[in-house]
């Protein structure tokens, strides 16, 4: 017998403690049967990336707050309540990632690699946290396919970028709605913003509590308020698309051209705005009506000048993060045509003799880079069976006590129901051999 199959109990005269651990609110587990669907997405993305000439690049999880704070803007709801952030053992303010565009942009710093390549594209995949309040298609811990480009201002990197993402919710074949709006520059926002201040003060007493602090602290923000009656008052609100500048104005145009010339369907909202400061020109949402409240399933935008701010070359940038929980959402609606992850062959080895040849005949197999399930306990033939069905076993090998005294085994096609007798002559090696000669598609 092997070791470990009588093992002692953990607190054998004690009572167990009783614990009630769960997860965090806004913290999910993503469980065997919904990863299939994690990998599909990822995998897809990988190669639409890759098509696309990016590289992955992977950055740490826990950076200074000083990065976000400088990056996403001090007065943005992120910052301002919704950041992981505390204080390490040596008294360092440290923040969980909030989003990706900032440890990416302080990487590219930090090695210098616009040194190696003047225009850099890169992409990473992973976890990114923000205190929100959960809800569908809103977590605390969520995760994002995050893309940038840094190194070109050329109007045709913002098309090519939106481009990719239109491409890869195309080949995941769900449909989205492209929204676009420009935000303008250092040079002509403030006069915007002055005009929307000034159209602000005039509703004062008229709209929300938020929107009353944000006047001061982000007006641009208040265009994105949920209260219906905050955007009856502005639909008379001044339009950001009135107040470009001349280049700003050219660079949207060339945007818009771009994008009809690839015949992706998109329509302006000159009410966007994005709930991170570092937008500058183009801002872009990738919007869905299937997920109620939670309808951005991917977002992003120019943020020229934000390398600088961030202590590195003055080079521009763009990109864009898609969500990968709520693109997994839409995606579970289809989830009928991904394939199930297959098992090769379940050997059902049935009572304590049958144990040992079929451990060694699974390892053989294994190493030949077949996938193989097999029970350690000897049960019986029909639920053995049964969990060969749970695994989509396309073949099962039953080791009975009375096929072992006869030397064979049976060998069964899970599709057709055929079985074939295999001899059991010579090392389990030539059995596995035997076996794999008849199990490989
Ligand atoms: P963002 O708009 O904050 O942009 O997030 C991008 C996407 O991440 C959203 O459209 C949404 O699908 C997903 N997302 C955001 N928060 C949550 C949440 N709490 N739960 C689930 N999904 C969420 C950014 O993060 C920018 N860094 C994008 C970017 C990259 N801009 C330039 N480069």
């Amino acid at each position: 017998m092997l070791p470990g199959s009588n093992l002692k109990p953990l607190f054998p005269n004690k009572e167990v403690p009783a614990l009630t651990l769960q997860a965090l609110k806004g913290f999910k587990d993503i469980l065997p049967d919904e990863i299939r669907l994690w990998q599909q997405l990822e995998a897809t993305a990988r190669h639409v990336f890759e098509r696309y000439g990016f590289s992955e690049i992977r950055v740490p999880i826990l950076e200074k707050t000083e990065l976000f704070a400088r990056s996403i803007g001090e007065a943005t709801d992120i910052v301002e309540k919704e950041m992981y952030t505390f204080s390490d053992r040596n008294g360092e303010s440290v923040t969980m990632r909030p989003e990706g565009t900032a440890s990416v942009l302080r990487a590219f710093i930090e090695h210098s690699l616009h040194t190696r390549q003047p225009v850099q594209r890169l992409y990473t995949i992973g976890p990114m946290f923000r205190h929100e309040r959960p809800q569908k298609g809103r977590l605390r811990q969520f995760h994002q396919m995050s893309v940038e480009v840094l190194g070109s201002v050329n109007p045709r990197t913002d098309i090519e970028v939106m481009a990719m993402a239109w491409l890869l919710l195309k080949e995941l074949g769900l449909a989205i709605r492209l929204e676009i709006n420009s935000l303008g520059c250092r040079e002509c926002r403030p006069a915007y913003k002055e005009a929307l201040v000034t159209f602000l003060e005039a509703r004062q007493g008229q709209v929300c509590t938020d929107c009353e602090r944000r006047r001061s602290t982000n007006p641009l923000r208040v265009l994105d308020c949920k209260s219906e009656n905050c955007q009856a008052q502005y639909s008379e609100a001044p339009s950001i698309l009135d107040h470009l500048c001349a280049a700003c104005q050219e660079h949207f145009k060339a945007v818009n051209h771009g994008l009809a010339g690839l015949g992706i369907e998109y329509a302006v909202n000159s009410r966007m705005v994005r709930g991170l400061d570092y937008y500058t020109r183009t801002a872009f949402e990738f919007i869905t009506t299937d997920l109620g409240a939670q309808s951005a399933v991917g977002a992003g935008g120019r943020y020229d000048g934000l390398l600088n701010t961030l202590g590195g070359p003055d080079l521009p940038g763009i990109g864009f993060a898609l969500g990968m929980e709520r693109l997994t959402l839409l995606l579970a609606r289809q989830a009928s045509a991904l394939p199930k992850q297959t098992t090769d062959l379940f050997i059902a080895a049935i009572g304590e003799a049958a144990l040992e040849p079929g451990f060694l005949l699974a390892q053989g197999l294994r190493t030949m880079k077949y996938a193989i399930a097999l029970d350690h306990e000897g049960k019986s033939l029909k639920s053995q069976m049964k969990q060969a069905d749970r695994v989509n076993a396309r073949y099962v090998f039953i080791l009975g006590q009375e096929e072992l005294q006869k030397g064979e085994g049976i060998l069964r096609n899970m599709t057709t129901r055929e079985q074939e007798v295999i001899s059991l002559a010579g090392p389990v090696q030539t059995w596995a051999t035997t076996i794999a000669a008849r199990i490989t598609p």
